[in-house]
């Protein structure tokens, strides 16, 4: 294990981490994820990158071909001593990195475990001597989990255009604070457009902690992505009749909660009998009282299926019996789709040259990777076992021998596609 991996992995563990849950709270443009932001732009100054910020919180570490490597044993000299590469603007960049901000109580690998390797992966490319033929970038991404803004995969969305400024600028998280106010609460200068990083990048690849247990059940370290299932974040707001918990008879009553509770077995039940998936997640009820029918009842949707057709199927068949289920109560049901991703099939050529005898797995997780790929950028991932499967969790775990040959994988990979001039 290059002793960078560990010694970035050890700055970053206590960053955003809750004593309580030991899980992560890494919320974008919040304390925690612009420290976290600040800490990779350390590590790129450290490295000589030449560090971009664009108006989405996404930030860029670039590896120019002028100038070559910055030699290791100047590596941990004092920042202010190593000038930024200014390289030639060269065409066909290799972009790599992934994303540092968590779900609510997340674990500490979705996302940084890409981030760390990447930076890890130059740090062994330059061990090996090597030098680039073209430039090489390492990306954070921001609001890749979508858990302020509602919307997966924010900053790339942004970063090619898929969400415009005018979407963008009609975010607004739990408390009410819009997008382009908690940037600039973050020092940012949001603008929210297509970012222009993004002309110079000829691929992208992206290493991952794998979410589940295909690699432990194939006893391999590290697997290749095929695809990512289509999948949606849908808002059922249910409405109904505030009334006392304890006056009010049964019969009268028009409860919100009740067409909730059989939407949610629904939903269930119908992602069972179609062998994909359904998740009802997060819930908002008003008021909230323990002695009152509430009013409303807002419960978001998340649904995930091995094609687009399935999952429009499996959405509309749980709104339609949450529909009769809202008649039979007497209660009213708006469904509104807040963040849709695409099938994503990553780029052919690139599996080839990561496959190297890997397993070629897909996965129902969404990822920057599928924004770029989507956008026509030719991407690709790199999964590394995860023990437990378990993510979006304070069990998520990768072991260090399995991170060692992720990166290793990355560095190869890199090393391969960065080597041959534009
Ligand atoms: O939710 C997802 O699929 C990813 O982990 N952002
Ligand atoms: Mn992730
Ligand atoms: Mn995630």
């Amino acid at each position: 294990m290059p002793d960078d991996f560990e010694q970035m992995w050890t700055d970053l563990a206590p960053v955003g981490r809750s004593a309580a849950t030991t899980g992560y709270f890494r919320q974008p443009f919040g304390a925690a994820e612009r420290e976290c932001h600040a800490w990779f732009v350390e590590q790129c100054r450290l490295r000589g990158l030449r560090v971009e910020h664009d108006g989405n919180g996404n930030t860029v570490g670039w590896w120019e071909p002028v100038g070559g490597i910055v030699p290791r044993e100047r590596h941990h000299a004092e920042p202010e001593a190593r000038a930024d590469h200014v390289g030639l603007s060269g065409a066909g960049a290799v972009l790599t990195g992934s994303h540092l901000d968590s779900v609510l109580d997340g674990g500490a690998y979705d996302g940084p475990l890409g981030v760390v390797s990447a930076l890890a992966a130059i740090d062994v490319l330059r061990d090996r001597g090597f030098l680039p033929g073209r430039p090489v970038g390492v990306a954070a991404f921001a609001e890749e989990e979508g858990s302020r803004f509602g919307l997966a995969c924010l900053g790339s969305r942004l970063a090619v255009g898929v969400t415009g400024a005018e979407q963008a600028r009609g975010l607004a998280d739990r408390d009410g604070v819009r997008l382009e106010d908690a940037m600039a609460a973050a020092g940012l200068e949001p603008d929210l457009g297509r970012s222009g990083w993004l002309d110079r990048v000829g691929c992208y690849l992206e290493l991952h902690v794998e979410q589940g247990r295909d690699l432990v059940d194939r006893e391999q370290p590290v697997g290749v992505a095929s695809a990512i299932w289509p999948h949606g974040r849908y808002r059922f707001d249910f409405t109904g009749e505030a009334n006392h918990a304890g006056t009010t008879r049964m019969e009268d009553r028009h409860d919100p909660m009740l067409t909730y509770a059989m939407t949610a077995l629904a939903a269930n039940k119908q992602a069972r009998l179609a062998g994909q998936r359904a998740t009802f997640g997060r819930l908002d009820v008003t008021p909230n009282g323990t002695n009152a029918v509430p009013s409303r009842v807002t419960a978001w949707l998340d649904a995930r299926c091995e094609t687009e057709e399935v999952l429009a199927e499996l959405v509309a068949a749980i709104e339609r019996q949450a529909c009769d289920r809202a008649d039979r109560d007497g209660t009213a049901l708006t469904v509104t789709a807040e963040s849709v991703s695409s099938a994503v099939h990553f780029d052919g050529g690139l599996i080839e040259r990561l496959g190297r005898g890997r397993p070629v797995i897909p996965t129902a997780a969404g990822h920057d990777a599928g924004i770029l790929a989507t956008a026509g950028v030719p991407s690709a991932m790199l999964f590394v076992r995860n023990p437990t499967g378990v993510s979006h969790s304070p069990e998520e775990r990768a072991e260090a021998g399995d991170c060692h040959a992720g990166v290793q994988a990355l560095a190869d990979a890199l090393q391969d596609l960065a080597e041959e001039q534009p």
